[in-house]
């Protein structure tokens, strides 16, 4: 094997082992295991392996978190940005064509036991409609809205992009024009043995790898265009969020238009955390920067800490949404280090010496991920909405049968807010009846209130769309 070229490197690291089936190896196996190792940084990795780069002592960070500056529901009088001015910044910014959206799918259905990728388990509590096609929907109905193209951007992983490529391609983009539509592939990361650092071979021609996080993004928006793509379109504003939250409102005018106003670099839209330990980030302040503290890093005590009037002291959960100012994306994306690693103990399967493969049943690996949000603290003014939860947050994490964030969870709560809008414009359903609304029909209350005609009687499962 000594005439590889990667020999020298892979001995200086301790990894040569990756080549050790090397020589009963067909032409294109031998090419894939070389492609693989060549987008390898070895020295990277043994930092990481060694943990030298330094990681954030989150719990120390925590306790000397305090609340971010936030524009708060009950208190939006009181705001220095009023959110009618918020809301007209925002259309006017949509109207300008200077908004695109990017929608994080890059994660499989396999805990809610779909064998596909997430973004096309179906949802839709009427249509059966799958959270892309939610999601897309939306995306379509406020370009029409504000008469203007609002480019979308999907970042899927190795393991999502040709299912979702091909799913998008049948369903000819839900309505999106072709040059409105751009899907590009994250990145990913070899994953480590916990015990001795050494990169793992999944198969004897292949190397254990496993997505680089959604903080990955950063750099696979340069990689494949994207950021070059807005440039040319003239956007100067990204609206972010995840494919598991059918509420999630994409391109939010009002939540635009306080980015503006307040020449934040990112804001992020929160909810106030019903419970102490719920899971989701945390949004704090820390030695004047902006951070989000995810649930599994924040110290228990911290969590439980109230104010005198028993409110939460850590109330701000992140629903994973954000506006990022275009010029900000840039400008970091050409940072390699801008982004940790966190690092986390997993279950991956693997060949031993001999060439058997195990399935170990507990962790034997570190894999390491990078998360968008980290860019919090290099952000200018970064700023806090806060929003109902009722209408903007209903994750779908768990298969059925679990407690919070099911298919069946969100299901509800989306009947829940088609109702409330419908009935707010004098609907009378029937109890219990289903009602779901397609964004194509309406994306609001607002909008509800313009479509519906009276007198409306609903008394069967009805999806509303034009
Ligand atoms: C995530 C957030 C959490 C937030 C919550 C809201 C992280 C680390 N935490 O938690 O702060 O409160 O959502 O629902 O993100 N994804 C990729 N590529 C990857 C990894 C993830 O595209 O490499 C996408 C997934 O498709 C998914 C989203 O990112 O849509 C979130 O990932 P997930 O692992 O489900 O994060 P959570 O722990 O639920």
């Amino acid at each position: 094997m000594t005439h590889h070229p990667l020999w020298q490197q892979l001995v200086a690291a301790g990894q040569q082992h990756v080549l050790r089936f090397y020589e009963e190896l067909a032409p294109d196996a031998r090419e894939q295991l070389d492609r693989q190792l060549s987008g390898i940084d070895l020295q990277l990795l043994q930092q990481l392996t060694n943990n030298t780069l330094a990681t954030p002592d989150w719990a120390a960070m925590a306790r000397r978190a305090t609340p971010p500056p936030a524009i708060r529901l009950d208190d939006r009088q009181a705001a220095f940005i009023s959110a009618a001015a918020a809301r007209r910044a925002g259309e006017e910014a949509l109207r300008a064509g200077r908004a695109a959206a990017i929608l994080v799918a890059g994660g499989q259905g396999t805990r809610l036991g779909f064998d596909h990728p997430k973004g096309m388990f179906p949802l839709g509590p009427v249509s059966g409609h799958a959270l892309l096609q939610i999601l897309i929907e939306k995306v379509v109905a406020t370009a029409r809205r504000y008469n203007a193209s609002v480019p979308l951007y999907v970042m899927t992983s190795p393991a999502t992009h040709t299912e979702t490529v091909a799913y998008l391609t049948a369903h000819d983009r839900f309505g999106l024009p072709a040059d409105d539509l751009r899907v590009f592939c994250q990145g990913t990361m070899p994953a480590v043995d916990a015990a001795t650092g050494k990169l793992i071979l999944a198969a004897k021609d292949s190397l254990a790898l496993a997505p680089d996080g959604h903080g990955g993004m950063l750099e696979a928006m340069n990689r494949s265009g994207v950021l070059e793509h807005a440039r040319e379109r003239g956007i100067d504003l990204f609206c972010y969020g995840q494919v598991d939250n059918p509420l999630l409102q994409l391109c939010h005018p009002e939540l635009i238009g306080y980015h503006a106003l307040a020449e934040s670099e990112m804001t992020t839209q929160v909810i106030r955390k019903a419970t102490p330990l719920e899971r989701v980030g945390n949004v704090v302040m820390v030695d004047g920067k902006m951070h989000i503290i995810e649930y599994s890093d924040l110290p228990e005590d911290v969590a439980l800490q109230r104010n005198p009037d028993d409110t939460l002291y850590v109330w701000a959960g992140s629903i994973a949404v954000h506006v990022f100012d275009a010029a900000f994306l840039q400008r970091t994306s050409c940072r390699a280090d801008v982004l940790p690693f966190h690092r986390a103990h997993k279950q991956v399967t693997y060949v031993d010496a001999q060439g058997v493969r195990h399935t170990p049943t507990a962790p034997n690996a570190f894999k390491f991920e990078r998360f968008i949000f980290d860019l919090l603290p290099q952000a200018h003014n970064a700023i806090v909405v806060e929003s109902e939860t009722a209408e903007v947050f209903a994750p779908v994490k768990n298969a059925d049968g679990a407690a919070t964030d099911t298919p069946t969870t969100a299901r509800n709560a989306m009947i829940r807010l088609h109702r409330r809008w419908l009935e707010a414009a004098g609907a009378q359903i029937a109890d219990g009846t289903p009602v779901e609304i397609s964004p194509l029909w309406a994306l609001d209350a607002e909008q509800v209130a313009e479509r519906l005609e009276l007198p409306c009687t609903i008394s069967q499962p009805t999806f509303l769309s034009p």
